[in-house]
């Protein structure tokens, strides 16, 4: 009984019911069960010693009152917090506000479904650089030393021969230049022309760039890989067509249209009543461009093209008005 006579138990216990009860904060509260209850409470101490059955009913009595006074004095706690909070008007019961999931951008989720219909064929995703030398930009592919689209009021330059790349297209040299054919890539990113924000155009946007180079290939399996890619995007239904057209580092270059997916071909105002949507270039790789690289031409062939990954996006989702992809107004961007 050593460990008890150093203590008044009876006067322990007032004192600690004392101090539960005038607690008047969470704070408070845990205050004074660490003090009278905690692992170093004079209590706790002494049940820590005790030898005798006596002494033990004694002290382990008084644990249990004065838990059940700590018990006690919380649930009043509470009931008092509550009342508080309803006098004020606040409904404690009314459930909380949500807190949002965070999605990714429309952008990024079709960058990333673009990459999974290429991973499927077999291809691989080629990561290029948005800083890019004039040479890969504009020389390498073919393009005219005299072009306006040089120009430092069209393009970004950083120094003399290095520019923020225009076009995904510079890619298509990096690549030829670092790996050996065959080569299957696709190569999605951000390009930077100097142009005024509007409607339809953005100083920075996104491309996916497409380049397969192989021995044999011909034009219809260009044809083919982007009719699987729009069938995939815009629906199995979908046709695709192609027109002549005219870039530097194709030869022949065509553009492609796919029947719109709005109204399926019968005229609507997205296709402007033609019943087809023009998606972007393509083409077969210019022999030059292959030199440019020091691949010889005659051994391979390649195709390429190099759509706007923005006009899909709108496209697919009926949107007008392509600075919604940077306003990035939570209410809008939520819905996808
Ligand atoms: N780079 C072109 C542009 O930005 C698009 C393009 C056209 C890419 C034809 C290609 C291609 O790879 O073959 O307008």
């Amino acid at each position: 009984m050593d460990s008890l006579a150093a203590v008044n138990w009876p006067a322990y216990e007032t004192e600690a019911l004392n101090a539960v009860g005038a607690a008047l904060s969470e704070q408070e509260l845990d205050e004074a069960r660490v003090k009278y209850l905690g692992r170093k409470s004079e209590l706790a101490q002494a049940l820590r010693g005790v030898r005798d059955r006596e002494s033990g009913i004694l002290l382990n009595g008084i644990r249990s009152k004065l838990e059940a006074a700590v018990a006690a004095r919380e649930t009043e706690l509470t009931r008092l917090a509550n009342e508080h909070a309803a006098e004020a008007g606040v409904d404690v019961t009314i459930p909380g506000t949500p807190i949002g999931r965070g999605r990714l951008h429309l952008l990024t989720q079709i960058r990333r479904e673009i990459e999974d219909i290429f991973l499927g064929l077999g291809y691989e995703v080629y990561e290029g650089a948005e800083v890019s030398t004039v040479w890969e930009n504009f020389d390498a592919l073919n393009a005219d030393p005299a072009h306006p689209s040089r120009s430092k009021t069209d393009t970004f330059y950083i120094d003399d021969d290095t520019v923020l790349r225009t076009q995904t297209s510079p890619d298509q040299i990096r690549a030829m230049q670092a790996k050996t054919p065959p080569i299957y890539l696709v190569s999605p990113g951000r390009c930077y022309r100097r142009d005024t924000p509007d409607a339809t155009h953005s100083p920075t946007f996104l491309q996916v760039e497409c380049l397969a180079v192989d021995r044999g290939i011909t034009l219809a399996d260009l044809q083919g890989t982007v009719l699987k890619f729009f069938r995939t995007l815009f629906g199995a239904e979908r046709e695709v067509r192609m027109r002549t057209s005219n870039f530097p580092f194709t030869e022949p270059s065509v553009e492609f249209d796919v029947t719109c997916f709005i109204c399926g071909g019968r005229g609507c105002p997205v296709c402007k009543h033609s019943g087809w949507i023009e998606m972007g270039g393509a083409g077969w790789v210019d022999p030059n461009v292959f030199r440019n690289v020091g691949l010889d031409p005659s051994e391979w062939q390649g195709f390429a093209f190099g759509f706007g990954i923005e006009r899909i996006a709108m496209l697919r989702h009926g949107l007008p008005d392509l600075r919604a992809f940077w306003e990035n107004d939570l209410r809008v961007l939520g819905q996808f």
